[in-house]
């Protein structure tokens, strides 16, 4: 089921999301709507919140594969990157933001299995900007040169 994408301005975006807790059929029902509801909307990533529900669970759609990342945390970043981000809560704007080029988390899969995963380059900078979607952070907190697209 597609979901209604929050815009900027619902506190849920601005609230530092909770662990996920309940590996169970909510926890699924949630992610493939999340999925569906991303790819409808043609972004590279969307993070629970978005959708309304504040907890630690974002998606990623990259060249690498598509990702579920169920409690992300980081284990490291290097390098530096910086490149055009644009969010599907923040519509009709993009601005450049300084990422890590390289990061690696630890995670858990929506049975509650945990995973490490490395990240570069276009994938590093959309995990990056979901798991700041889990604390509340928005890219246009980082961005410079932000622009109205047309
Ligand atoms: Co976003």
């Amino acid at each position: 089921m597609i979901r209604e994408i929050v815009q900027v301005g619902d506190p849920v975006l601005r609230k530092k999301c909770a662990n996920v807790t309940r590996f169970d059929q909510e926890l699924c029902a949630l992610l493939d709507d999340m999925k569906e509801t991303l790819l409808a909307a043609e972004g590279a990533g969307l993070a629970a919140p978005q959708v309304g529900v504040s907890v630690r669970a974002v998606i990623v759609n990259a060249d690498e594969g598509f990702f579920e990342l169920i409690n992300p945390v980081f284990v490291w970043q290097k390098g530096e990157q910086k490149g055009p981000e644009g969010c599907l809560s923040i519509r009709g704007k993009a601005g450049q933001v300084v990422r890590p080029s390289k990061v690696k988390v630890v995670f858990q899969d929506r049975k509650g299995d945990r995973y490490s995963l490395v990240a570069r380059d276009f994938l590093a900078r959309a995990v990056c900007h979901e798991i700041d979607h889990l604390d509340g952070i928005l890219y246009t907190d980082k961005a410079t040169e932000i622009r109205s697209e047309v």
